[in-house]
């Protein structure tokens, strides 16, 4: 459904992401992995319309999507959670992801006013999704709490369930496992799974290789810029590419020690 045809993004002398190529086929989960820096944040950003390419082509179901704004490109159906978690902290759980959908809203603020009934019963739908989505991510009991006080884990479930609340066709996720312990983390991989079922397509990043592992039918491998590798997870935690890649990481993150 999602192709990326040699894409780049140059920022001044600096290629973030050079000549890649992807392909997200409906109903899959895909991962993206690669060392800090590799550029996964930032084909992400591409993909969702927070940034624009420099080179290359992204389509969506053929369609493409690339120069589109970020209200346009989730209106199409493409839902993000961010590394950095972003929602509104003073509204509460609940509040957040109305807000989300009514950025996706059907009925527009003259029609609200004309059609009133119309806008009520959508109204009530919205909450009645938004309160079913809380259930889904164990949240309903922190509802009416303030996003910003809540467990970061919970705060990271509730980004997943604000994504989720525009009802996309495809979710990006940018390390959707980030802080937490290897108890959410495994519950986590299990809602992934869940959208999946839901007929939903996901691109993950993660640098979690169990989570990956658990969900991904397919892997690629980002290293400066570049995809090195892609297949399934067996097949790439034994490319020697990606093995490479990672053990440059860990000599750099040691000061290089040889
Ligand atoms: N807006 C920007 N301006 C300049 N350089 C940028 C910008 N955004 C990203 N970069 C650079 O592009 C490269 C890729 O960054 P990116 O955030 O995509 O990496 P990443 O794979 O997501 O890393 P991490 O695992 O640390 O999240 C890095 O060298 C980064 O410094
Ligand atoms: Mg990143």
């Amino acid at each position: 459904m999602l192709e990326l045809h040699d894409v780049s993004r140059q920022f001044g002398g600096l290629a973030a992401l050079s000549g890649v190529n992807m392909l997200v086929p409906r109903g899959r989960v895909v991962g993206l992995i690669g060392p800090n820096g590799a550029g996964k944040t930032t084909l992400i950003n591409l993909i969702s319309g927070l940034d624009h390419p420099t080179g290359g082509t992204i389509t969506l179901g053929g369609t493409p999507i690339h120069g589109l704004p970020p209200h346009q490109i989730a209106r199409r159906g493409i839902a993000r959670t961010y590394q950095n978690i972003r929602m509104f902290a003073d509204l509460t759980a609940l509040e957040n992801l109305l807000v989300a959908q009514h950025a996706q809203g059907k009925a527009s603020a003259l029609e609200a006013l004309i059609f009133a009934p119309r806008y009520r019963s959508e109204e009530k739908a919205l909450r009645d999704h938004a309160r079913h989505l809380l259930e889904r991510f164990h949240l309903a009991d922190k509802a009416d709490q303030r996003a910003g006080n809540l467990p970061y884990g919970d705060q990271r479930r509730l980004e997943i369930a604000r994504a989720l609340a525009t009802r996309p066709a495809l979710m990006l996720l940018d390390e959707p496992t980030a802080g937490m312990n290897p108890i959410e983390t495994e519950e986590l991989g299990e809602q992934i799974l869940r959208l999946r079922e839901d007929g939903i397509t996901v691109l993950v990043i993660e640098h979690d290789m169990a989570l990956i592992a658990q969900v991904c039918q397919e892997v690629y491998v980002l290293n400066f810029g570049q995809i090195i590798a892609h297949g399934t997870h067996e097949a790439i935690k034994a490319n020697p590419l990606v093995v490479q890649a990672y053990l440059g990481e860990e000599e750099e993150e040691t000061g290089g020690a040889a």
